[in-house]
C-alpha cells in the first residue's frame, strides 16, 4: 500500500475530525494511557515505513541485495535447522499433495532431464526423483546438498552441485527439460534471479520449461519482514523472461480444485515459463 493510500485511509478513519479532536474523543473512551500508546505506536508505524522507504531507495540507486544477497543466504540456510526438512513450510498435506499433482505433474514431462534449484533438505527432491529420468540438484549451500546426497543416498538418477548462488555453470546447454524451484526465488536478490534466468535460457532445451516460485510483492507493507522476501514484482519477473528470450506461460497465486491451494504468503507467486 502506497503512503498516499494508507494516509487518506487514516485521515478517512478520522473522518472530518481533526488530529487533536479525534484523540480527544479516543481519551474519552479509552483513557490517556491507551492514547499515548496509540500516538507512540502511530509514530513508530510512520518512522519504520519512511525507513523502509529509505532503504529501499538505497538498495534501488546502489544494487544492494539487502537480506536476499548470497552471502546472506549462505549464512542463513547452512545454518537452518534442518531436522523437519523443510516440512515446516508445508501447510496441510493436502497442499503438498496438490502442488505435485496439480503443478509439478502438470508441468513438468516424467521420464526426462529435471534440474531443482535450492532444493534445502529434499521437501520437493522426493517427487521429482520419482518423475525424472536424470535429476539435478544445486544449491548454493553444501550442507544442503550434504543433506540431500544422504537422504537420497540410494537413488540412482540423481547429481549434486554447490554452486555460486547465480548460475548453472554444471549444467550443458540444451540438455534439460524442466527445472523446478519452490521456496527458493522468493529469497533471491533481483540480479540474481535475472542471472538464473539467464541460464535456464540457456540449459533449457526448446520447448522445455521451469515452474519458478519467486517473490511478487516489491516493497508492499510488510513484504521484506517475512523471510527476507525478494524485492521484485510479478512484472520485473515477466520482464526478465522476456528480455532472455522465454515465453511466460502462466502465473498464479493458487491450484488444485477450485484454486483451493495457495501460495504461502500473498507477497509469493509461481511462474511457469517455456522455452
Ligand atoms: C526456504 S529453503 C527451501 C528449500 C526447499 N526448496 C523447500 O521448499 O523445502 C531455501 C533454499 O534455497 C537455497 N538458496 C537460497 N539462495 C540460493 C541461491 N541464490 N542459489 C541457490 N540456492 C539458494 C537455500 O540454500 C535453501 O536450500
Amino acid at each position: 500500500m502506497s503512503e498516499t493510500v494508507r494516509s487518506v485511509m487514516q485521515k478517512e478513519q478520522r473522518g472530518r475530525l481533526g488530529r487533536i479532536r479525534w484523540a480527544r474523543v479516543l481519551m474519552a473512551e479509552n483513557g490517556a494511557r491507551w492514547t499515548a500508546y496509540a500516538a507512540l505506536l502511530a509514530g513508530l508505524k510512520n518512522g519504520a515505513r519512511r525507513i523502509e522507504g529509505r532503504m529501499a531507495r538505497l538498495e534501488a540507486r546502489n544494487g544492494l541485495s539487502g537480506r536476499t544477497g548470497r552471502g546472506a543466504n549462505y549464512q542463513y540456510w547452512q545454518r537452518w535447522d534442518w531436522s523437519h526438512q523443510g516440512e515446516e513450510w508445508t501447510p496441510s498435506d493436502d497442499w503438498k499433495r496438490s502442488l505435485i499433482d496439480d503443478v509439478m505433474l502438470w508441468y513438468l514431462k516424467p521420464n526426462t532431464t529435471i534440474v531443482e534449484i535450492g532444493p534445502g533438505a529434499g521437501r520437493w527432491t522426493e517427487a521429482l526423483q520419482g518423475i525424472a529420468s536424470r535429476l539435478i540438484l544445486v544449491d548454493l549451500s553444501d550442507r544442503c546438498i550434504e543433506l540431500c546426497r544422504r537422504r537420497f543416498a540410494q537413488a540412482g538418477n540423481i547429481e549434486y552441485h554447490v554452486n555460486d548462488g547465480r548460475s548453472l555453470s554444471a549444467i550443458e546447454s540444451d540438455s534439460v527439460d524442466g527445472v523446478w524451484s519452490f521456496d527458493v526465488f522468493v529469497h533471491i536478490a533481483p540480479p540474481d534471479v535475472e542471472s538464473y534466468i539467464a541460464e535456464i535460457s540457456r540449459v533449457l532445451r526448446p520447448g522445455g520449461r521451469a515452474v519458478i516460485n519467486h517473490a511478487k510483492g516489491g516493497r508492499d507493507d510488510g513484504a521484506s519482514d517475512i523471510g527476507q522476501r525478494s524485492n521484485m514484482s510479478a512484472a520485473d519477473f515477466a520482464r526478465m523472461i522476456d528480455s532472455h528470450g522465454l515465453t511466460l506461460v502462466e502465473q498464479f497465486d493458487a491450484w488444485g480444485p477450485g484454486g483451493r491451494h495457495k501460495v504461502t504468503t500473498k507477497w509469493d507467486t509461481v511462474s511457469v515459463i517455456e522455452k
